[in-house]
């Protein structure tokens, strides 16, 4: 009854975090677009009211006219519209979810067995939840001071990029090292998605607040806080098509248990932050389709290196041809190695249905899911946090066997 109810609470709060990022990210993308898609006002008068940008737009039927002002308009009206719920639902449900799953059972989800620092290879299962939580911590506080030291006027905000980026590398770097590749790439995700939730929270509407209670009085709002809103806003445009893809990356372990999975990941990176700046650039009226080039090319890159028969996506265990072993005792193997979880009634504790839907209770579902169980043995992702003990000798009797 434990384990239906919290699978059914993690059904349903991922569908509050699906919907509410794509509110969310929907509306960052449509004000990007509309601020890049801006013209000069063709009427006198609004020039003189001090618009500085409009946009015609028709859509569901109807016509738009959208204008955003230099500074602000004479008179601010009482119902202003503000947008920040979406981001902080998207945050919170996101990490209620990481709870659920990861740090509830940080053992099997958390712990990298196979990292190449002992230290981390044997953390204890609480350990790891603290690490996780320092982690996505010490991702904002880094990058935030990064923000504040390097571009506090919004003078090198070029360079401040360049700075981000290579952050971000080592994000992904030590994310590996020290968590399960599928932790590793959500977590990295996760840096990213905290530091655009905390843009918001800490930067971008507290700025707007300061704005709006200074136009009230009457004053002139401080423009620092109108160019560092916009700054953040800068980095989470870039941000949100990497996270999106590593957030959804969970059930794709050739990328995230390859042996350079921060190569990929950070690769991934890149790709989604110059596929976006084609999108930036479009509605600005400028096409080049050498930024969605590029990023295609470093998925590219991605696709050969993860290619299975190479020698790096068998993460370390070395996979020799033996003699080929008989089906009943690969079969002896997955009875004994993983139909604990991987069965239509699971007897492990905590899984209430096959993991990942996967089950191996009949030969036949063995047989016919043969390359995936490979390949997943190969690369030490399964069995999950090798609670079964599996040994190398016993990988390579999967590796070996053919039909
Ligand atoms: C302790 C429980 C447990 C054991 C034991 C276990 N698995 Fe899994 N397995 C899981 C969970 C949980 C997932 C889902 C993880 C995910 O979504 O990536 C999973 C996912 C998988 C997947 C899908 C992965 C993907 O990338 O799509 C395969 C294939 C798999 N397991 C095979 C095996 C094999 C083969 C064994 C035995 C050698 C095994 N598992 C042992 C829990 C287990």
């Amino acid at each position: 009854m434990q384990a239906y109810l919290l699978e059914f609470v993690n059904f349903m709060l991922r569908w509050l975090h699906v919907i509410a990022a794509i509110a969310w990210i929907g509306e960052s993308i449509y004000f990007v677009m509309l601020d890049n898609g801006l013209r000069k006002p063709k009427a006198a008068e609004d020039r003189d009211k001090g618009v500085f940008g409009e946009m015609w737009a028709v859509h569901g039927g109807g016509f738009y006219h959208n204008q955003k002002y230099a500074t602000a308009p004479a008179k601010l009206p009482e119902d202003l519209h503000w947008s920040f719920w979406k981001s902080y639902t998207t945050w919170l449900s996101g990490f209620a979810l990481f709870v659920l799953l990861y740090m509830t059972n940080p053992g099997f989800y958390l712990v990298n067995p196979n990292s190449s620092w002992e230290w981390a290879a044997n953390m204890s299962g609480w350990q790891a939840n603290v690490l996780a939580l320092v982690f996505l911590l010490a991702g904002w506080v880094i990058y935030n001071e990064m923000c504040k030291r390097i571009s506090p006027n919004m003078e090198r905000d070029g360079v401040l990029s360049l700075a981000v980026a290579v952050l971000m590398i080592v994000v992904a770097y030590l994310s590996v090292q020290m968590f399960s590749g599928r932790a590793a790439f959500l977590l990295t995700g996760a840096v990213m998605a905290t530091a655009m939730s905390a843009n918001v929270f800490f930067w971008i509407i507290p700025g707007q607040r300061r704005m709006v209670k200074a136009m009230k009085a009457g004053e002139e709002p401080n423009p620092l806080d109108g160019k560092r809103g916009k700054q953040r806003s800068v980095h989470n445009t870039y941000f949100t098509l990497p996270v999106v893809l590593l957030m959804i990356s969970n059930h794709y372990s050739f990328v995230y248990n390859h042996e350079y999975a921060w190569v990929l990941m950070s690769l991934f990176i890149f790709a989604g932050a110059l596929i976006r700046q084609f999108f930036v650039l479009m509605h600005m009226g400028k096409i080049q389709p050498a930024y969605p080039a590029a990023g295609t090319a470093l998925i590219l890159v991605v696709f050969w290196l993860a290619m299975p028969g190479g020698q790096a996506t068998t993460g370390g265990a070395t996979l020799t041809e033996a003699e080929g072993p008989s089906f009943e005792e690969v079969h002896a193997l997955i009875d004994q190695h993983c139909v604990a979880c991987h069965s239509r009634q699971p007897t492990q504790p905590g899984f209430s249905a096959p993991p990942a839907g996967i089950a191996y209770d009949s030969a036949d579902q063995i047989r016919g899911q043969k390359e995936r169980i490979q390949q997943v043995v190969g690369s030490k992702y399964m069995p999950l946090g090798n609670m079964t003990g599996m040994t190398d000798e016993e990988r390579e009797v999967i590796a070996a066997w053919s039909e």
